[in-house]
């Protein structure tokens, strides 16, 4: 695989891969470690005296293009953290700008289809690809791994660090994953992480589902209908394994404001949903914890943005910092919330994947990884 130092950049108009999948509220980046850790790569392109740096990213999942979704106010932090001039720019338009950033790429039909003549109208904006994304190594999508069969390319220094720390060979035993969040389809990496773990503690939406699965009343709760014979069936093979929520914290509406109250799991929850673990939850999670050698976190447990539905995620949080144990956080919102709380630095590593986290330490092939290592020899030649 082709790193920084292989290529030279001198004169070379480079593309690089980012993940700029920053979260937002109303338009304000609440975290910005996803664009921070990618400076390093960017300062060494610009110092090594590239004529030209396009940056590519994604934000969330729209359907088209919808403003909503604009890197803007990335672009503005971007100009902020490297003191001079960036230029967000559409796919087609032209720019002098030294640093350009494009728009969304997901504004594009073809990214997430990894269609061919997109990843070609990408590969025409660098003579070298870098890519920095480690978020998105589990995606075969035009931005990843098409413009790779187009350009020479290489890993950036964020992606030399997350591969450091996550291709963990052997991770010390007992060893705990932590799967949360919304992102429904990150139910489907369970299957090979089971059989790593020695035990599987699930919150958020995919609580729900799994909650859902075992014929629990989850109320008007959020969950994944599409995935709820593949819970079951997952339940039925490993339920020893999995930890679900036996209390929650409920609101009468998905709101900041709403009323809230403590239900367990045999209570009917009726047109309530569930925002968050309760304190029983909490304490079994804490117990299980303190047995663990090695723990892997990736979504938050409830709604933490919401103070009110804050405490699960915090106190689990907070716990694994006094733990002196290898503890890796892995993803967007779940470093968004590390972040918050201030206890990065109490962590092993904070990884800017969430899903390409689980997939990597399932021991699945990261698309991106398997596409690197298939252009060093392409272009080896
Ligand atoms: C992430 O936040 O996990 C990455 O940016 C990938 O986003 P995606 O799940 O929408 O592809």
């Amino acid at each position: 695989m082709f790193k920084l130092k292989d290529f030279d950049f001198k004169d070379k108009r480079v593309l690089m891969r980012v993940d700029y999948n920053v979260p937002l509220e109303h338009k304000v980046i609440t975290d910005d470690s996803r664009i921070r850790k990618t400076l390093p790569t960017i300062e060494f392109i610009l110092k090594k005296k590239a004529k030209q740096l396009v940056l590519v990213s994604h934000l969330g999942r729209p359907k088209g293009v919808d403003l909503e979704f604009s890197l803007r106010p990335v672009a503005d932090k971007l100009k902020e953290l490297l003191a001079q001039d960036v230029s967000l720019m559409s796919l087609g338009e032209k720019s002098d700008c030294k640093i350009i950033l494009l728009e969304n790429i997901r504004f594009e039909k073809g990214d997430e289809s990894n269609d061919d003549a997109l990843a070609k109208r990408l590969a025409e904006l660098g003579d070298l690809f870098v890519f920095d994304a480690f978020g998105v190594s589990h995606r075969e999508q035009a931005s990843v791994t098409g413009v790779m069969r187009y350009l020479p390319s290489c890993t950036g220094l964020l992606m030399e660090k997350e591969m450091k720390f996550l291709d963990m060979k052997r991770p010390k035993k007992p060893f705990i994953a932590i799967i949360g969040g919304a992102k429904e389809d990150k139910i489907g990496v369970i299957d090979s992480l089971i059989k790593k773990v020695d035990g599987l503690i699930v919150g958020g939406v995919l609580a729900n589902t799994f909650l859902m699965a075992k014929g629990v009343n989850i109320g008007a709760s959020k969950f994944s209908k599409e995935t709820l014979d593949y819970a079951k069936n997952i339940l039925r093979k490993y339920e020893k394994k999995i930890h679900l929520p036996v209390d929650f914290i409920l609101a009468s509406e998905f709101s900041e404001d709403a009323s809230s109250r403590c239900a367990g799991v045999n209570d009917d929850l009726g047109g309530w949903m569930i925002m968050d673990i309760g304190p029983y939850t909490i304490s079994g999670y804490k117990e299980l914890l303190s047995n663990a050698k090695t723990v892997v976190w990736a979504g938050p447990i409830g709604v933490f943005e919401w103070e009110r539905f804050r405490r699960g995620t915090w106190d689990i949080a907070s716990h694994l910092a006094s733990l002196d144990i290898t503890k890796i956080i892995g993803g967007g919102d779940s470093g968004d919330a590390i972040e918050r709380f201030g206890l990065a630095d109490k962590m092993t590593h904070v990884s800017t994947g969430g899903g390409a986290s689980l997939e990597l330490l399932s021991g699945n092939n990261l698309p991106a990884l398997v596409a690197l290592e298939l252009n060093s020899k392409n272009f080896n030649k």
